[in-house]
């Protein structure tokens, strides 16, 4: 999206804390040049600001609020690590949700409350040169992380999301160095914006596998590819992958690749199944039936159990005679409230479908454990089952 920096009207007032504000440079050197058009780049499909405001390291936390509170985008033209400070300042003064009645409202006045948090954040933002140089003091070389992400430039200047940057910068790292994933031989490599198996409890559960010899396998909703890999390293002959978003398809392609998996493994970038027919479709879907807020939502977030719905509606039409198909599910949705308990016996017989046999574990994420957690009751009872589901007799 495009749209051209405006300077500000010079306005002198009252800090917070009675200290007086000065005026915001309208552009310094290191300032984007003001009135020149910029490329936005925004993860949660906010609009192109209509302008930005710079400010810089004399801006308080409360001062800050008050502004994008008011609607401004703010342009921070300061020290890096200061503009970091802000963010973190600002995020400890956002109110948390009240103790709410049941724990689906608990849930949803947590997702809110994140949701505000990650708009009112996203109003602090970073210009980015034509080589995606940052201007700040003390600014770290993101140029790498920038181009993984979006490519090369589009135009002269790159408008950003500080918090969005920094997620990129991380995720960076992550791809750099590589994640261990419990039985996988080899390190996975994530992209930014690709579902990170940091919970490998559901992973494990595919392992061991016997049944995966000599099987080509479909993996709906692929992710980072790290169950196909799993899958092939444990005897499957190919795995034909998808995703429904790009970023995921290329990180598991380059994943295969590096794992020396690429022969075996096809990456498809399409709505749930592949064409064709296999002998086990695996699946780790969605698990949370409300509706995504953003396009990383999508990986969590399945409005109306619709994923989990057409997956086992069509799962027999793509199984060769004598297939079976692996559904790995947290019972988290039934805990909050969000799906009735015998809500999947009903869609498996609907569709057909019998359970061969289930295998399940508890889940030992540090949200498990977290005893201030609002959601406590439910995450320290959560689930996670795989599935083998064959077509009824
Ligand atoms: C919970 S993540 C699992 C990723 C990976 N399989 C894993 O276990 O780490 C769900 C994945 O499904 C993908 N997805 C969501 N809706 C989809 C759809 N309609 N078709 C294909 N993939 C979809 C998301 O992009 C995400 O990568």
């Amino acid at each position: 999206m495009l749209s051209t920096f405006h300077s500000e009207e010079p306005m002198k007032k009252k800090g917070p804390q009675g200290k007086e504000e000065r005026p915001p440079p309208t552009a310094g050197p290191s300032g984007p040049p003001l009135g020149e058009p910029f490329r936005w780049r925004s993860e949660s499909d906010e609009p192109t600001p209509a302008r930005l405001s710079p400010v810089d390291d004399r801006l308080s936390a409360d001062a800050a609020l008050k502004r994008v509170r008011r609607g401004e985008y703010l342009l921070y033209t300061g020290d890096f690590h200061n503009a970091k400070q802000l963010l973190g300042a600002m995020g400890r003064r956002l109110s948390r949700p009240a103790g709410a009645g049941s724990l689906l409202e608990a849930f949803r006045a947590e997702r809110r409350a994140r949701q505000l948090e990650h708009e009112t954040l996203s109003r602090i933002v970073v210009a980015l040169d034509r080589d995606y140089r940052l201007g700040l003091a003390r600014a770290p070389d993101v140029a790498q992380a920038c181009r993984q992400v979006w490519g090369e430039p589009e135009l002269a200047t790159t408008v950003v999301p500080l918090k969005q940057l920094l997620g990129m910068l991380g995720a960076a790292e992550w791809r750099r160095k590589g994640l261990a994933v419990p039985g996988l031989k080899g390190l996975l490599h994530p992209h930014y914006g690709v579902y990170l198996p940091t919970r490998t409890d559901y992973a494990e559960l595919l392992l061991p596998l016997p049944q995966v010899k000599g099987k080509r396998v479909f993996d709906v909703g692929t992710g980072t590819g790290v169950l196909s890999f799993l899958l092939l390293q444990s005897g499957a002959v190919s795995v034909v992958a998808t995703d429904c978003d790009a970023r995921a398809v290329a990180c598991a392609r380059e994943n295969a690749q590096r794992l020396g998996l690429a022969n075996r493994f096809q990456g498809v970038e399409t709505d749930l199944f592949p064409e064709g027919r296999a002998d086990l479709v695996v699946s780790n879907p969605p698990w949370i039936p409300e509706p995504p807020k953003n396009r990383v939502d999508r990986a969590v977030f399945d409005e109306d159990n619709l994923f989990l719905r057409r997956f086992l509606e069509g799962l027999t039409a793509h199984l060769e005679p004598g297939g079976e198909g692996l559904l790995l599910l947290s019972n988290l949705a039934v805990l909050l409230g969000l799906r009735p308990a015998g809500w999947l016996d009903e869609q498996l017989a609907r569709c057909g479908l019998t359970v061969k046999w289930t295998r399940s574990t508890q889940a030992r994420h540090s949200k498990a454990r977290d005893r201030s957690d609002p959601l406590h009751a439910a995450r320290s009872r959560e689930v996670t089952t795989l599935y083998c589901l064959a077509p009824a007799p």
